[in-house]
């Protein structure tokens, strides 16, 4: 099996779900981040594909969501999954008819949230403001689940 998970992060939160995902997959696993990826991303050679994003304000990075409205044939004919990391995964729905087509979102074998995580300490004044509005200041609700991830990873298995 070849798995390629294409991500998007701001603070890294994602980015470490994607590493975790790729330290327990079995076969051969690359990461691409998206943002620091200049070069036309290939999925041929790939049986498996993921897609994994960050949810602000709504939205997951914009170049994840170009990546997938432009490449929904090739993406269809994966086996692919869908993950998040966002603080409110009650909104799952509404997040994904807001970023992926909808051809996209059938095809995926599977879709979770794993939860999410308030790195204060790197984040900006404004994005800290706004997170701190929303919670209240209570961020106990933002972890991240490993077996969320572990679930997903057994989801995919062929
Ligand atoms: C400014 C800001 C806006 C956010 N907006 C949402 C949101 O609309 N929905 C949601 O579920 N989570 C939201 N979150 C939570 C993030 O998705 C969560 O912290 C995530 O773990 C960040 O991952 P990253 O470090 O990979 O970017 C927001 C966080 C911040 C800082």
């Amino acid at each position: 099996m070849k798995t390629l998970i294409i991500y998007a992060s701001k603070y890294g939160c994602t980015e470490d779900c994607a590493k975790y995902l790729k330290s327990k997959m079995q076969g051969e696993t690359m990461l691409v981040d998206i943002n620091k990826q200049a070069k036309q991303i290939e999925l041929g050679g790939f049986d498996t594909v993921i897609i994994g994003g960050s949810v602000y304000v709504g939205k997951v990075a914009k170049k994840l969501r170009a990546f997938c409205q432009g490449n929904l044939d090739g993406l269809s004919d994966k086996r692919l999954g869908i993950f998040f990391c966002c603080g409110r995964p009650q909104e799952m729905d509404e997040v994904l008819a807001a970023n992926f087509p909808a051809g996209l979102v059938k095809a995926a074998m599977i879709i979770k949230s794993f939860g999410s995580e308030a790195r204060l300490a790197k984040m900006t004044f404004f994005d800290k403001t706004i997170l701190n509005a929303v919670t209240k200041g209570d961020y106990s609700s933002f972890k991240i689940s490993n077996d969320s991830m572990d679930e997903f990873i057994k989801a995919l298995a062929p």
